[in-house]
């Protein structure tokens, strides 16, 4: 599979099957993105949690493409409320076999809530995403905190690619990332959630640094085949 940047917490994947996949689809209001959201192609939408800049344009995405969103059933939810009208909803510790793999959401210590409007919309638990397709377990973290819950993630399935927030501030910094990165023994560990606000500026070649061998620095609208 390909597995493409587009900055902050977007990752998206086409498989080999021709299936695209996007996560977390903050574009338009994210001026480091390296697309703009009305020229993705995309079957699934994957949401980790209800913050704006994880559900960014998922809700137009999923029209445009008449794609399936998959998230946390509240998510789900209010999606369909928006008008998509195929999703998936999941919850914390429970996968299902999609026809593209599957996808399991995993614990985020974090917090998860939607502004629309003035009002404060409950958007679920915020979750992280694990992913098992094509042969390979791919990690999306989403916004959490280090926890000891990560320690168990790796223990039940070998991790080829995790993806760790480390902009701090919102989400663990880059130390507790490493530290985060070294329970999960994911063979490769690639920073996101960083530089898109000032107060999550980080430097990722350092944090790589830190895991010889095992970190890579994506740069925004890298692609790299899994
Ligand atoms: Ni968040
Ligand atoms: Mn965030």
């Amino acid at each position: 599979m390909k597995i493409t940047y587009h900055g902050h917490s977007a990752l998206s994947f086409l498989l080999k099957d021709g299936t695209r996949l996007i996560i977390d689809p903050f574009l338009s209001q994210n001026p480091l993105a390296d697309i703009s959201e009305k020229d993705v192609q995309a079957d699934y939408v994957l949401v980790t949690h209800g913050h704006d800049d994880h559900v960014g344009d998922t809700v137009e995405i999923a029209k445009n493409n008449q794609a399936m969103v998959i998230s946390i059933v509240e998510i789900c939810s209010f999606v369909a409320s928006q008008g998509v009208e195929k999703t998936h909803g999941l919850n914390i510790g429970g996968g299902f076999d999609f026809p593209f793999g599957r996808v399991t959401l995993t614990h985020a210590q974090h917090s998860s809530g939607y502004e629309k409007d003035g009002q404060m919309i409950y958007m679920g638990e915020p979750a992280g995403l694990l992913l098992q397709v094509e042969g390979k377990t791919i990690y999306h973290a989403g916004d959490t905190a280090d926890c000891s819950d990560l320690a168990l993630l790796g223990e039940k399935v070998p991790i080829d690619v995790a993806f760790l927030p480390i902009g701090d501030n919102f989400t663990m910094g880059p130390d507790d990332a490493v530290s985060a990165a070294k329970r999960l023994k994911a063979k490769t560990v690639i920073p996101i959630h960083y530089n898109t606000f000032e107060v999550i500026k980080q430097d990722p070649n350092a944090f790589v640094e830190k895991l010889p061998g095992i970190g890579k620095v994506m740069e925004i609208g890298e692609t790299i085949e899994v």
